[in-house]
């Protein structure tokens, strides 16, 4: 755990000049803005330790899997998220000599990520090794109000130095991904240009054929006044640049202002992005970079007014859920139904920046709550639209009459993940699809998807399960063989108690959603019933058969679900017994060590209770957490969150507290000692949870809000902000109780401690504490 980032409720600050800790704080201080995305590598050249890395939504290499024994099933390839090419790029040379941060005497360094407008700013003062003394500031962002465009302030001051200085702008896509199987270069040229003022490169990505046309701008001032300066242009391989080389006087400023904009083949026909670019260079470059900042101050502003978390009293637990909500929006901002949310976002290379269930799971609720419900519908969208390709998923694993599996991991509906032991067998993905269009309908009353789209996926979910279990004639029920729970240090069990369940309530929830639709939509049920071949009578008997007939593991004495078959058979050994050093197990202990353990690596019984609280009495709950959650080790950062949420349900504060502040700060805090891979992204959503579902106690039922809050004792109160049917609620936690203000819509009524409470339009309401 490290603890370097400077309290500050609305920025992320780093101190100092740390160059071990600066792969960390490139992934922390990561800029997005849902269509393209930087970590925060420096402008200027550095030779030190640094992961370059610049990604555009949705555009991706196929890479060939590496394997040793290919097995029938196997998914061609991963899916990676390209490094694409570098628009940040201004090279400074001080004479003969390039100013590089990883060989000067950095006197003085800072990094500020300024969540509340959505910048990065760095400062430093440094000295060459000859002696060059400069002092530097440098803004930039990812526009939010234009996706396609961002901007770079940089000023450096030369102090004690006279002379020539060369400042070359540059885009780079001449880049490689640190991950790739085959260490192949992943871009071709298409064409580039260098302009007076500017210039561009266009790319292609090879095998996918995408294709991104990156460009600059830029103007150079010196104390404020346009220079005359001698150029040079540069161009190299997927390469251009100008060098810009002028006079300098010690004590006065120069700045390069630098306009920058990705325009791809995802949005525009390929022959048309030179075109696209130059006019969106041109647009920016006349507005400027004062207008285009302020226009991503009011951008930001209208995010914060709709999703902030407002903690008194506990800095620490501020920056850090703010930090959460900061990085979710800049990742996915709901705009394009045919993105989604990697679980390193814009912030590195893992996991490939393909979608996963986590998007499902745990950010759906986020994005319910605290954005346009449209938002939500586009990543529902994002599933329906790869319908087809799910169909062809489980056809190609021998399932058939349109039975559907999502993939574990995909971009454009192909399964493509890497790790066929385990994730291949987490068929759980597939009732989590389901999941979150039941959670979206519930939340927003928009029971006109399931007639349009719903309904479709649901059933074709529901065919694969009902092929996927088998009739045991010695246990004269259904199981489900074969599987690997959300819980992935247990691989191919049986009877996994979470996929079981989830299995029979997707039928159940199928079959109920159907009989609505045919109530309600009868032409259209019959239109979808013909081009599905949906023989209803045959595949709903059967359908209700598996969920009269299921079996779901179970331990009578202790009262408890079993993770699996045999789960009891495992020595019992708690977490807290484990000697610290044998921790994280996933770096510590062998495979085959792991698996026959009884340690858990995340919520699995848990994250099906969590699912289907509303069906289990609190003793049934209690009973489960108690056991299953220390046996958890955590080493996913999807974790705590589900045990600070059931925590809370139970009473157990002190817990749900501990849990929140591990999720919350996982990254800042580098916690599980690998941020410099990039930011768990997709467990932010949790932590957003472990605070409005944990200690708000929020859930929806029936139409309805409900709050059962807590103030957890550190804080002097806490606040947030749901969206929810046209309404705009603030609810306050503090000593003196709940406050709901109705900021905009109309009456509504909301559950709070088990009261109705109404709240008429602008107004607030008090309710005492408990
Ligand atoms: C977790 C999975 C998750 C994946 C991506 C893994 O460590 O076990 O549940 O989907 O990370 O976040």
């Amino acid at each position: 755990m490290k603890n370097y980032i400077l309290p500050d409720e609305w920025k992320i600050i780093e101190e100092g000049f740390n160059p071990e800790l600066n792969m960390i704080s490139e992934s922390l201080f990561s800029l997005g803005n849902g269509r393209m995305g930087q970590r925060a590598n420096f402008e200027e050249a550095y030779s030190g330790q640094t992961l370059p890395g610049n990604y555009v939504a949705g555009v991706y290499y196929p890479d060939k899997t590496r394997v040793g024994w290919w097995k029938n099933g196997y998914p061609e390839y991963f899916a990676k998220v390209l490094n694409a090419a570098n628009w940040i790029g201004i090279n400074i040379v001080l004479g003969d000599e390039q100013l590089d941060l990883a060989l000067a005497d950095v006197k003085a360094f800072r990094r500020e990520l300024n969540m509340k407008e959505g910048y990065l700013k760095r400062t430093f003062l440094a000295s060459t090794p000859q002696g060059k003394e400069v002092s530097v500031e440098t803004i930039r962002f990812c526009s939010l109000a234009d996706d396609a465009t961002g901007a770079i302030k940089y000023t450096i001051t030369p102090l004690n130095y006279s002379g020539p200085i060369t400042i070359t702008p540059y885009v780079d896509g001449d880049v490689v991904n640190k991950d790739s199987n085959y260490d192949e270069k992943f871009w071709d040229e298409v064409s580039k240009e260098n302009w007076a003022d500017g210039g561009y490169v266009q790319l292609r990505t090879r095998k996918t054929g995408f294709e991104v046309a990156t460009g600059q701008k830029y103007h150079l001032s010196a104390g404020g006044m346009s220079v005359s300066v001698n150029k040079q242009l540069i161009e190299k391989d997927k390469y251009i640049a100008t060098a810009l080389t002028l006079q300098t006087v010690a004590g006065q400023p120069i700045t390069i202002t630098k306009f920058a904009a990705n325009i791809s083949s995802l949005n525009y026909d390929s022959q048309a992005l030179k075109e696209v670019l130059i006019s969106t260079l041109n647009s920016i470059s006349a507005k400027g970079f004062d207008q285009m900042l302020a226009e991503q101050a009011a951008a930001w502003d209208k995010k914060w007014q709709h999703n902030d978390i407002i903690i008194e009293g506990d800095t620490s637990a501020q920056q850090g859920i703010r930090f959460n909500i900061f990085q979710l929006n800049q990742t996915y901002t709901g705009e394009d139904d045919r993105l989604n949310i990697g679980p390193k976002g814009f912030t590195g290379e893992k996991y490939g920046g393909s979608t996963y269930w986590d998007t499902e799971a745990y950010c759906v609720p986020f994005y319910l709550a605290t954005a346009d419900q449209k938002v939500t519908r586009n990543l529902l969208l994002y599933r329906y639209k790869q319908l087809g390709k799910a169909i062809e998923n489980a056809k190609l694993l021998g399932f058939n009459n349109g039975a559907a599996l999502y993939p574990m991991v995909t971009m454009d509906g192909t399964e493509c993940h890497n790790e066929w032991e385990i994730t291949f067998e987490e068929i759980h993905r597939n009732g989590a699809i389901a999941h979150a269009i039941f959670d979206y309908v519930r939340y927003t009353g928009d029971e006109q998807y399931l007639t349009d789209f719903g309904l479709e996926v649901l059933i074709a979910i529901a065919r694969f399960w009902a092929q996927r279990v088998n009739w045991s004639s010695d246990k004269a029920q259904y199981v489900m063989l074969g599987v690997t729970g959300p819980n992935e240090y247990e691989n191919n069990v049986n009877n996994n108690w979470y996929t079981s369940k989830l299995a029979t309530w997707c039928l159940q929830y199928t079959l109920t959603v159907a009989a609505k639709v045919k109530a309600e939509h009868s032409e259209v049920y019959a239109a979808l019933a013909t081009k599905i071949g949906l023989d209803e009578q045959a595949e709903f008997a059967k359908f209700r058969d598996i969920i009269a007939k299921m079996y779901y593991p179970k331990d009578e004495k202790l009262g408890i679900f079993l993770q699996q078959d045999g789960y009891l058979d495992k020595e019992q050994i708690l977490v807290n017994d484990l000697p610290a050093g044998d921790r994280p197990l996933n770096q510590k202990w062998s495979w085959d060590r792991i698996l026959r353990s009884c340690f858990i690596k995340q919520a699995d019984v848990l994250q099906g209770l969590y699912f289907f609280e509303y069906n289990y009495d609190i003793d049934t709950l209690r009973r489960n957490y108690d056991f299953y959650e220390p046996r958890t080790v955590h080493e996913s950062s999807l974790s705590p969150c589900v045990h600070a949420v059931i925590a809370a349900k139970l009473g157990d504060e002190a817990r749900a507290y501990e849990f929140y502040l591990r999720t919350s700060r996982l990254d800042l805090d580098d916690y599980n000692n690998d941020t410099e891979d990039g930011c768990h992204i997709t467990s932010m959503a949790g932590t957003w949870l472990a605070v409005v579902q944990g200690f708000g106690g929020m859930r929806v039922k029936d139409d309805k809000l409900y709050f059962n809050p807590f103030l957890p004792a550190k804080w002097g109160s806490f606040s947030f902000h749901i969206g929810f049917r046209g309404n705009l609620l603030n609810i306050k936690v503090g000593k003196e109780g709940v406050r709901i203000k109705n900021l905009s819509g109309n009456e509504i009524t909301v559950t709070i401690y088990n009261k109705d409470q109404k709240v008429t339009s602008d107004t607030e309401i008090l309710v005492e504490a408990r």
